[in-house]
């Protein structure tokens, strides 16, 4: 009986199957154990016994050897690669990629296209003083953006930046000429949100300061910027404007590169779009960072980036940009 007990426990290839033999050569009802409950003599005993303890130690082993390999074999094929590519996982599932926010499409466009004039990249401040962000340039006191209707204080001194040409001032405090800077940013008005206007938006902002820059400067590098921007077939051209910190200051206007020039929707039939505003460094600048103002000349531009990328794509609001929304955001 011992012998077919530790054949049988031999033969058991899994926990279960051991579990039963277990139970027919050790269980309660077991011929073992009932010959154990009737068994009067000494050496009867002890041999039944021995026999017992042989079989359970041969139960134990195989067990413990039993345990061993179902472990190994879970453990083998239930095993996660973590560095496997999802699709390599699962069902194949095509991972959903992102991309990039067209503003931000927009604002390494316009880094790398100034990166390649020699321009500078530099960041600025939002919250921004009166100082810098009006009387730095030459903002009069009566002048509307000074307004809490039109701007964003913190207090009396202190505004949310209402355009990103402050930038130019805290450039020129900082480094003498030849200054090539882009500045990029965000900017805030106390505007209604409807389809053309947002509290918050993003510019451009360029500064070039140096000795005998002419307003022919400005033309070339916009009508560069521009092309680079909107196609090699654009063309750039200038109305006369105003802006308290250039003179002359020109509004550039940018052929529509939806129609090309011949008149669409899009430029209300003029074959023109408005892209901003530009000008000569008003030499009040120049003063007002202490240098000497025929010593330099110089031209900036500041212009929306959500703008061109309205224009790039046909988007045709502002407030999409913001809004964070997938249906949007998924096809750019
Ligand atoms: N800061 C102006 C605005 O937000 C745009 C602008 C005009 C920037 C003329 C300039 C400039 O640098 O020279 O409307």
């Amino acid at each position: 009986m011992q012998q077919e007990a530790l054949a049988a426990v031999a033969d058991a290839s899994t926990v279960a199957d051991l579990d039963e033999v277990r139970v027919a050569y050790l269980g309660r009802k077991s011929e073992l154990k009932l010959a154990l409950r009737d068994v009067r003599d000494r050496e009867t005993g002890m041999a039944l016994n021995a026999a017992r303890e042989a079989i359970e130690q041969a139960v134990a082993e195989r067990e413990t050897l039993l345990e061993r390999q179902e472990l190994d074999a879970k453990l083998s094929s239930e095993q996660v690669d973590v560095t496997l590519p999802a699709e390599l996982l699962g069902p194949l599932r095509p991972r959903p990629r992102g991309s990039l926010h067209p503003s931000t499409q927009v604002r390494r466009d316009v880094e790398d296209i100034f990166l390649g004039l020699g321009y500078e990249v530099v960041d600025d401040r939002e919250v921004e003083t009166t100082r810098y962000n009006f009387d730095a340039l030459g903002f009069p006191a009566w002048h509307p953006a000074r307004s809490p209707r039109s701007s964003l204080f913190l207090d009396d001194e202190t505004v949310l930046r209402t355009e990103t040409s402050p930038a130019q001032i805290h450039k020129m405090e900082s480094q003498r000429p030849p200054i090539y800077m882009v500045s990029i940013g965000r900017v805030y008005r106390r505007d209604t949100i409807d389809a053309t206007h947002y509290p918050i938006f993003h510019q451009f902002e360029g500064l070039a300061v140096d000795k005998g820059i002419t307003m022919a400067d400005l033309k070339g590098t916009l009508l560069h910027v521009m092309r680079a921007l909107y196609g090699a077939e654009r063309e750039v051209r200038f109305r006369t404007h105003y802006f308290p910190f250039t003179e002359p200051s020109m509004e550039p206007d940018v052929s529509c590169p939806i129609c090309g020039g011949s008149g669409c929707r899009v430029c209300k039939q003029s074959g023109w779009i408005e892209m901003g505003g530009s000008g000569m460094v008003d030499p009040y600048l120049y003063e007002f960072v202490g240098w000497d103002p025929d010593e330099y000349t110089g031209f900036a531009f500041g212009m929306g980036i959500e703008r061109t990328a309205q224009l790039r794509n046909g988007i045709p609001g502002i407030r999409p940009f913001w809004e964070n929304d997938l249906r949007f955001l998924r096809q750019f």
